[in-house]
């Protein structure tokens, strides 16, 4: 035999040797839920080791992360019902807990990277990503509100925008507004392709967030299409996007490789609550080692070419100190 591939196999120093992917803590981006009020650590049920913080509790949660080499969060609020209505108009409120918790972020620990959530779904009555009139979801009347949302964290001091609304033209819309109030080092991470999923399941329980009526067809995609992700991707790109995410990442490993391959851009994935459900539910129940299906998943995710992973692992990942 000429070839014999595991001669490069053969010892855990060859193995490094000829490693062609790494994981490393500076690639990982941690999502955290937060809540108003004080002293709160509630689990979401279906997302074991992953919890809603009050503000005090959530700081305490950022400087262990920030301790142990995980630098970037990306924050999603829970509002109370109360607090919602059609038009989102919470989401722009100075006064609102999200905005004064980024400041205080930036401001206690400014270290740490802040990206946030631009969609109109925890603020409004509908449970929709834009406004709905007769169950349709508008396109150019939400690009208004999503603006005053995009504003509003600028100032509070995100360093990372997320539009994860999916409505056309937000990227431009958003960029053109922030350019012109001065804000043009702020960032935008576009969810460029995110789709239509029943992954999110876990996360829309975490903010009672799912939508009041229908489903998110008309704006998130169609599970069944790739090419119609490169038409996200050039558009993004077009409008001024710095970072290019699909969404989730598991079924969708092929998308991440297609959109690595077409755009110079760095490319994100979301490693979504629903793929972070499924292996903490088979761990407990003992059918799956967690820890190795975790590390598996996630260099799964950066072979396919995403560079940046949003994860609920990532705090998990960063105390095994790899
Ligand atoms: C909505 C939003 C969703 C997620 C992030 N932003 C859910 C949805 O579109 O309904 C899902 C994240 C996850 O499942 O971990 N703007």
């Amino acid at each position: 035999m000429l070839r014999r591939p595991r001669r490069n196999r053969k010892s855990e120093v060859i193995r490094e040797l000829v490693v062609e992917t790494t994981l490393a803590k500076s690639d990982l981006i941690y999502p955290l839920f937060m809540v108003q009020g004080d002293n709160i650590k509630q689990e979401v049920p279906s997302m074991p080791g992953i919890f809603r913080f009050s503000i005090d509790n959530l700081m305490e949660e950022i400087n262990e992360c920030v301790d142990l080499g995980i630098k970037t969060f990306c924050l999603f609020p829970a509002f109370p019902e109360s607090q919602k209505d059609k038009y989102a108009t919470m989401s722009y409120d100075s006064e609102n807990f999200y905005l004064k918790t980024i400041s205080r972020i930036k401001r206690e620990i400014p270290e740490a990277c802040v990206m946030t959530d631009v969609a109109m779904d925890p603020y409004s009555s509908d449970g929709h990503d834009g406004i709905v009139e007769n169950g349709e979801i508008l396109n150019d009347e939400t690009l208004e509100i999503l603006g005053k949302m995009s504003l509003a964290q600028a100032k509070a001091g995100a360093d990372i925008l997320g539009p994860s609304d999916m409505m056309d033209g937000r990227v431009e819309y958003i960029r053109d507004l922030l350019d012109d109030e001065g804000f043009t080092k702020v960032s935008i991470m576009s969810y460029t392709a995110k789709y239509a999923s029943a992954f999110y399941g876990p996360f829309r329980d975490a903010l009672d967030s799912a939508p009041k009526s229908g489903d998110k067809k008309t704006y998130q995609m169609n599970p069944a299409n790739v090419r119609e992700a490169l038409i996200e991707a050039e558009l993004d790109e077009l409008e001024g996007a710095d970072i290019l995410m699909v969404k989730p990442a598991l079924s969708y490993l092929d998308v991440i490789k297609e959109l690595s391959e077409t755009s110079n851009l760095p490319i994100s994935a979301y490693n979504v609550s629903g793929e972070y459900a499924m292996i903490k539910a088979a761990d407990q129940k003992g059918w799956l080692d967690g820890e190795k299906t975790m590390l598996e998943v996630l260099l799964s995710i950066k072979r396919a070419g995403a560079k940046i992973i949003l994860t609920y692992f990532a705090k998990e990942f960063a105390k095994l100190n790899l």
